[in-house]
């Protein structure tokens, strides 16, 4: 189902970012579990993924789960963790048919080898995909995809640059993102794509996650279509570029 978007394709972000915060705080005003908070969260990003086909995004990078994370109680890692087996038996039919590209940046070493094995058979299984290229980054932290790309640099004898680490971050198989969509209302990246955000666009939004719908992404890429992005130039040098290319 195409939408009719108000936005030209130049003013469409190519690649999204969001990291998905609120969900305990969602489970909280209704007197629920925070897990409860945290399955609603899956069928907020079951919708975003359909709006983002169909307005055109090609990439979707999220933070599902933090390095940090594993500083909560117990029994929220746990039911994390199963949320995740869980999505993943349930939610990858359904994106595979849809024609979704999966990924999973992230440290997957400390993972279960069950789960470990449900996130290799769901990257080989959509690997031809190219509807749209999902990224849910899991046990992810910025500070760890730049140390394991400037160790693996190190290991095969390479210098460190930036082109050779840009080339080795857990998302080198996509560009930077163009927004970053950060809901919950905390104004702060909390160790999520460091490198990859140097000039990303944010818009921070005090919605909660699970309540995060259409009309909260188009509201998010309307902030974008409004901003100049400049990447350290004036913005006389930014519209005369913009002007000669449609000339
Ligand atoms: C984000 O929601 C989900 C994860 C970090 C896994 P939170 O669980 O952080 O929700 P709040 O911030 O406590 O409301
Ligand atoms: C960031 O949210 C991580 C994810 C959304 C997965 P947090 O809730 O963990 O962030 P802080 O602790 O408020 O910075
Ligand atoms: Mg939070």
């Amino acid at each position: 189902m195409a939408v009719a978007s108000s936005f030209s394709s130049e003013r469409l972000p190519r690649h999204v970012a969001i990291v998905m915060d609120g969900n305990g705080r969602w489970a909280k005003k209704r007197f629920l579990p925070r897990v409860a908070g945290h399955k609603q969260g899956v069928d907020a990003l079951r919708h975003t993924v359909q709006s983002c086909i169909d307005r055109g995004v090609r990439v979707l990078t999220v933070f599902a789960f933090s390095s940090e994370n594993w500083n909560r109680p117990v029994d929220e890692v746990s039911g994390l963790m199963e949320l995740l087996a869980l999505a993943l038996s349930r939610e990858v039919p359904r994106l595979h048919e849809k024609g979704v590209q999966l990924h999973f940046p992230g440290d997957r070493a400390v993972l279960s080898s069950r789960v470990q094995k449900a996130l290799v058979e769901a990257e080989s299984l959509t690997v031809g995909n190219h509807t749209l290229v999902l990224n849910v980054c899991f046990n992810y932290g910025g500070r760890w995809d730049i140390a394991q790309a400037a160790r693996r640099l190190v290991a095969e004898g390479r210098e460190i640059t930036e082109a050779a680490l840009s080339e080795t971050t857990a998302l080198a198989h996509v560009g930077d993102p163009d927004l970053l969509i950060r809901t919950g209302g905390e104004m702060r990246i909390s160790n999520f794509l460091l490198w990859q955000s140097a000039y990303t666009e944010m818009v921070f939004t005090p919605c909660l996650w699970p309540d995060f719908d259409a009309q909260a992404l188009d509201q998010a890429l309307a902030e974008y279509a409004g901003r100049e992005r400049r990447f350290g130039q004036t913005s006389e040098q930014v519209s005369s570029a913009s002007g000669s290319s449609h000339a």
